[in-house]
């Protein structure tokens, strides 16, 4: 199984377009001490030929010209990309399928719970129903987006888009609206859950025994855009477990069998970003890599 990280930070972005924070501004002045990134999404393979997109991010026309594997090869018009995942319906992992209009043939898998906020969004309708099949995949459910490339959708605890809160909203819900992906090829197994608020047993259980596991590092601390002066949300009120701290994943994961350990969806005030920092050196010694655009597994 191929795997391509096409964009490692969480919304926004890094540089994030209005953001003066200081990893933001090094970001543009020193890029080789911050590394720019685009927003969340992978591509998965298992032939190399034919690829699953899981996350369609603002920044996808960009990242598919970064990587030749996704470039047009055979007529007039084509794409490598064969099918589309969603794990939420945050603004970071929709926004792109409005990019992926032009009459291409796809199928687009999601949780009903995640499909229905894209079905209720006439703007969606770019993506031609006689063109783009919408498939409603259930939990727990192993399916085939691909000829030899199977996936399993689990939920974690999460939250509905922040573009769809409102008083009912439950944060550390486990729901159809936030999941993880289990994804196999050749008997390997790749774990994906970019967005989860809290480490539970049960997802413990569940990510046991993956090859790679690309996780949520949205934030280091809880507290680290309340840190950074940009905001007052915590990561908790986000839906995103801290990487360090009371209940943070590195801690929470340790014992998970697991084999490589990989952070993304980082939003652009955690300071692991820096490549010189304090926190990069713990996070690595941890046994973690923090994801960058363009980082390549091999399954
Ligand atoms: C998140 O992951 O918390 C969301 O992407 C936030 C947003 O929609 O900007
Ligand atoms: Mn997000
Ligand atoms: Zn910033």
């Amino acid at each position: 199984m191929r795997v391509v990280i096409l964009g490692s930070a969480a919304g926004g972005g890094l540089p994030q377009w209005n953001c003066r924070c200081p990893i933001c501004e090094t970001a543009r002045r020193e890029p080789g001490r911050v590394r720019p990134r685009t927003q969340s999404s992978i591509a998965v393979s298992a032939n190399g030929a034919d690829w699953l997109l899981v996350n369609a991010s603002p920044d996808i026309r960009q990242q598919l010209f970064d990587t030749p594997a996704l470039h047009p090869r055979e007529g007039l018009r084509h794409s490598p990309i064969k099918a589309v995942l969603l794990t939420n319906g945050d603004v970071d992992h929709v926004a792109g399928l409005l990019t992926l209009r032009e009459g291409q043939p796809f199928t687009l898998y999601g949780t009903s719970g995640i499909l229905d906020s894209v079905n209720a969004n006439r703007v969606f309708d770019v993506m031609a129903a006689d063109v783009v099949a919408r498939e409603p995949i259930a939990l727990e459910r192993r399916f085939e987006p691909l000829p030899g490339l199977a996936v399993t959708l689990f939920p974690v605890p999460g939250k509905v888009p922040l573009w769809l809160e409102d008083e009912t909203m439950q944060i550390g819900a486990e729901t159809e609206t936030t999941v993880g992906a289990m994804i196999e090829a050749g008997g390997r197994r790749l774990a994906y859950v970019p967005g989860c608020a809290q480490v539970t047993d049960k997802l413990k259980g569940q990510l046991a025994g993956a090859d790679a596991l690309l996780f949520d590092g949205t934030v280091y601390y809880d507290d680290d855009m309340i840190r950074a002066g940009v905001g007052v949300k915590t990561g908790w009120r986000m839906g995103h477990v801290p990487m360090r701290g009371e209940n943070g994943s590195v801690d929470a994961l340790r014992d998970v069998a697991v084999g490589r350990r990989v952070f993304v969806h980082i939003n652009n005030t955690n300071p692991v970003l820096i490549e010189d920092s304090p926190e990069r050196a713990e996070i690595e010694a941890a046994g973690w890599t923090v994801g960058h655009d363009g980082l390549a597994l091999s399954l």
